[in-house]
């Protein structure tokens, strides 16, 4: 490689690099950010939001029933019916669509929910004709994985959209009424009994099928690593101020929280900041935050390594031939904002054949960017730097979670285990592994035996948000 290209690849190297020292002090100030969300009721960028779920409980594993669940979080709609059949175990149907590009932006809340009421419909016409002629209501849980102000187990006001989505007349409305109002409108039987968060269905959905008789853990976080980043833990009552004696029935201990990590450090007190975070920043909907996620998630992480590219090229280190062949222009999907997937990163991650001659392949095929091998090694580089400080710092919540919840575990000896779901973590090379090998340099269960597991908890939001349903009245 020549030595400027060198020089400048190094520089980002180790600019991305998260170690040792970082690592504490972000779980530090990761713990710090939850109090003062769990004290602040107004959501301030400051702070994570740390929303009450009004689930008060994690289940057993006895829980019975069929439910519905509808799930709308990143790129796909997903509607389901899930038989818990109370022994850990459930069956599940589901259908799952795209949500179409023009109803995540420049459209309106009430015709987004018309096309959501529709696909229950089509899904009840399909899967469960039988319940036509049922006079009940079937109950409904309503994965939606944006931030919510919650105020009861099923009603919510949007607080902001996340993930690329964008219709500004939702925001500050309750979700469950809209989408409740267009199913009445279509004369559909169904009953939104509980709106969750995917993290919250996860947590839920891990904790029903794990059996701690058989694992020796306990469920202790519901985390998403996909589109997006984001965990739920359960916490003691006296550990959230901010939520007022009406609001709680008697009896309650504690309530599932659902973090909203993704908006950790929007302030960039500790989080690593590059000129290439900040660009990235600059092109999304929601500037300012969620700059956690924007350094983690899947969405992230090929305009991540777009960003650097392009400005590896403006330095005129690398692509020089192929813009002069194309007589001054680049590619449009190597020019132009999202179109590099973190699917595609993840093979180029990995490529070892020769001259990685598979990278230029997939280089081609995807983004029709011809490379020669020089380019191909820095594009693996830089990938490499992005996926391995993504990983690190997601080790960051985890721990800081494990420590926060350790004394509600005083009396039991079980391992802890996180329920995790999402196209990241299930399927990016080594993610796991690093996440792990971060949380043990972290080491947040200093001086004690048990060990922290990380479980893929697959599909958890559907089942999760069917067992937020159960508990309803
Ligand atoms: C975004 C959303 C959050 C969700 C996460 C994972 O961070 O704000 O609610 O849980 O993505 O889907």
């Amino acid at each position: 490689m020549n030595s400027k290209l060198q020089a400048a690849v190094d520089e980002i190297v180790d600019q991305f690099t998260v170690d040792k020292d970082f690592l504490c002090n972000a779980t530090d100030h990761f713990l710090e950010s939850m109090d003062s969300g769990l004290q602040h009721h107004t959501p301030k960028r400051e702070f994570m939001p740390m929303i009450p779920t009004y689930v008060t409980a994690i289940p057993t594993g006895k829980e019975k029933g069929l439910f519905l669940a509808a799930d709308l979080g990143g790129t796909n709609f997903r509607v389901c019916s899930i038989n818990l059949k109370g022994d850990h175990t459930f069956t599940l149907e589901q259908a799952k669509a795209r949500i179409p590009d023009e109803l995540m932006k420049d459209s309106t809340a009430e015709d987004l929910f018309a096309h959501l009421a529709k696909k229950v419909k089509q899904f009840l016409e399909e899967f469960h004709q039988e319940l036509n002629v049922s006079e009940d209501k079937l109950k409904l849980g309503f994965t939606f994985s944006f931030p919510v102000d919650q105020s009861a187990l099923n009603r919510g006001k949007l607080i902001r959209w996340t993930k690329g989505f964008d219709l500004p007349d939702c925001v500050d409305k309750d979700v469950v009424i809209l989408f409740q109002n267009e199913l009445d409108k279509l004369g559909v039987k169904v009953h939104i009994a509980a709106l969750a968060n995917d993290t919250v269905g996860t947590l839920l959905s891990r904790a029903y099928s794990n059996n701690p008789a058989v694992t020796n853990s306990n469920t202790v976080v519901g985390a998403i690593f996909g589109t997006g980043t984001n965990g739920a833990y359960f916490e003691k009552l006296d550990k959230i101020p901010k939520l007022k004696k009406e609001q709680i029935t008697e009896g309650t201990t504690g309530m599932v929280i659902n973090t909203e990590w993704g908006s950790f450090d929007n302030t960039l007190k500790v989080l690593p900041k590059s000129k290439f975070d900040e660009k990235l920043d600059l092109e999304t909907a929601n500037v300012g935050y969620h700059l956690f996620e924007k350094r983690i998630s899947g969405m992230f992480l090929g305009e991540l390594l777009r960003i650097i590219l392009i400005d590896l090229f403006d330095q005129g280190l690398i692509f020089q031939d192929l813009y002069k062949s194309r007589g001054g222009s680049l590619p449009h999907r190597l020019a132009e904002p999202w179109q590099l997937s973190s699917e595609v990163l993840s093979y180029l991650q990995i490529d070892d054949s020769t001259s990685l001659k598979m990278s230029g392949l997939i280089l081609e095929n995807e983004l029709r960017l011809p490379t020669n091998e020089e380019e191909r090694l820095v594009i693996q580089k830089i990938t490499q730097t992005v996926s391995t400080r993504a990983a690190r710092l997601s080790a960051i919540p985890l721990a800081a979670i494990v420590k926060r919840v350790s004394e509600q575990y005083e009396d039991d000896d079980k391992d802890f285990e996180f329920g995790c779901d999402g196209s990241v973590v299930e399927f990016y090379p080594d993610f796991q592994a690093k996440i792990l090998e971060a949380i043990a340099i972290i080491n947040p269960l200093k001086g004690s035996n048990k060990k922290i597991h990380l479980k893929i908890a697959k599909d958890g939001s559907g089942v999760g948000a069917a067992l937020c349903a159960s508990v309803a009245k």
